[in-house]
């Protein structure tokens, strides 16, 4: 089979043969064809993003009409039963599962910086009572980076690990930190001997009278929902960790226009969003009364619909089997039998059916969270620490492929051509005139 495409411009009547590798042609290949000289050359016009590949990664497949999920070749599901959260994180920044020896130096290197400083601490409590946990978030990440210049030195590969161990110990604490200071809770110090989930767990529960969620069971239902959040390629949060990153911006910076990203109802804020949703349907009968609203277009069936998944989300189907372990623990948060019912009607409502709309990861997760002992307001937080892992990852991939440059997209220019600037404010800088009107 011959690998190219060839295009035949009407307007020159002009051919051109392009080569076809893995699927794409070079974006930069189409400015070749030009009607003259003169051109600038042909661009493709993609809002969104729809069918624009902007970069080639080795760290996560996905087949959205298979349903497949995969870190550096192993089936999500596999590593979601067989594996902790530490170690596939570990597969998702060096590409390989650990050797025991790895995996021990991998959390050390983690547990060194599991301590945030004291104006840290007190930063966080300059934020108000019921600041979003986001929020702070977000800013606190990018306060790191104030913390830690020689985080700047983006190209040396030391430091590069070193911002890698520092953000994924720090994220936790700060989450927790977050939740604490939200309500009036000193802060907990890290045990970083635990888990990673069940650090984490201690110091949100440690000391206040959630204090019984501290369960083993729990621990690693967390950890599981963790390892199924830590990457899913070119989303939102990351398009923005890589962009962000392009510009040579050190990596707290870039995570926190990621952790920006991932906040939003549509990507990683879902969560919350179902949740309310839910509470906003209140009982089955009142299912078809919604639908027909999602189908009038007055709101969106949260939890549903995917950019790449046109078949169920493998992560949604894992979410809903370990709600079973979970609630064998805490009982049965009653908000999934309401899910289920909607998921049951609207996947035989030829709306969603013929859109290929299916539950995604957000869906099941937030009723397994609030049964944990989780608010709402924290759902989006527990997406965010395991996806610094994945962040981080595409970032240090960003950084070391020397095929990538600044992020700069192109546009289309639509407004107007050039204008005279009316004479009232063609009067010339300086005069007295000026200045009045500018003060
Ligand atoms: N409820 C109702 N209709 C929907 C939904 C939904 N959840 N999602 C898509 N549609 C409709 C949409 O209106 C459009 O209909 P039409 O062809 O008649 O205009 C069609 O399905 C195609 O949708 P789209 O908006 O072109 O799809 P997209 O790829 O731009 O958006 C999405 C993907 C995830 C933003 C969208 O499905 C959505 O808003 N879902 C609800 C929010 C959500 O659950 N987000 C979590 C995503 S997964 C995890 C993550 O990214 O963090």
């Amino acid at each position: 089979m011959d690998n190219t495409v060839t295009v035949i411009d009407n307007r020159t009547e002009k051919q051109y043969t392009f080569p076809v590798t893995r699927g794409t042609i070079r974006a930069m290949d189409l400015r070749k064809i030009k009607v003259d000289a003169e051109d600038f050359g042909l661009m493709s016009y993609d809002p969104a993003f729809t069918n624009t590949a902007s970069c080639q990664s080795k760290i996560t497949f996905i087949d959205g009409d298979k349903g497949i999920l995969r870190y550096r070749g192993y089936d999500i599901a596999d590593l979601a039963e067989h594996c902790t959260f530490p170690q596939v994180a570990y597969l998702v920044i060096h590409g390989e599962l650990p050797t025991p020896e790895q995996e021990a130096e991998w959390l050390t290197a983690i547990r060194i910086h599991m301590g945030i400083f004291e104006n840290i601490k007190k930063f966080m409590e300059g934020f108000r009572y019921d600041a979003h946990p986001m929020g702070m978030l977000v800013s606190t990440m990018a306060a790191l980076s104030t913390f830690y210049p020689e985080s700047k030195e983006v190209r040396n590969h030391d430091r590069q690990m070193e911002s890698i161990h520092r953000m994924v110990g720090k994220v936790p604490i700060i989450a927790a930190y977050g939740y604490r200071h939200s309500k009036g809770l000193d802060y907990i110090a890290p045990e970083p001997q635990l888990g990673y989930a069940e650090n984490f767990m201690h110091m949100l529960w440690d000391r206040s009278p959630l204090q019984h969620l501290k369960h083993p069971v729990l621990a690693r239902a967390l950890d599981v929902l963790f390892i199924l959040h830590i990457d899913h390629e070119q989303n939102c949060s990351t398009n923005a960790m890589r962009s962000v990153g392009s510009s040579e911006a050190d990596p707290f910076l870039s995570a926190a226009a990621a952790t920006a990203g991932l906040a939003g109802p549509l990507h990683g804020g879902a969560n919350e969003a179902v949740l309310k949703m839910l509470d906003e349907i209140g009982s089955k009968e009142n299912i078809p009364e919604f639908i027909k609203g999602v189908k009038e277009g007055h709101q969106k069936l949260m939890g549903f619909g995917h950019r790449v998944y046109k078949n169920y989300d493998p992560r949604a189907k894992m979410i809903k089997k370990t709600a079973d372990e979970v609630f064998e623990i805490t009982g049965r948060n009653k908000k999934i039998d309401l899910a289920m019912e909607l998921e049951r009607i609207a996947l035989t409502d030829d709306y969603f059916v013929s859109r290929k709309l299916y539950p995604n990861v957000d869906y099941y997760s937030g009723i397994i969270y609030e049964a944990m002992g989780f608010e709402p307001k924290m759902f989006t937080v527990l997406f965010a620490i395991p996806r610094a892992v994945g962040w981080l990852a595409q970032w240090q991939e960003l950084i070391n492929d020397p095929e990538q440059k600044i992020a700069r997209p192109r546009q289309v220019y639509v407004g107007h051509e050039y204008r005279k600037l009316p004479d009232s404010y063609a009067r010339g800088t300086g005069s007295e005139e000026r200045l009045a009107s500018a003060r």
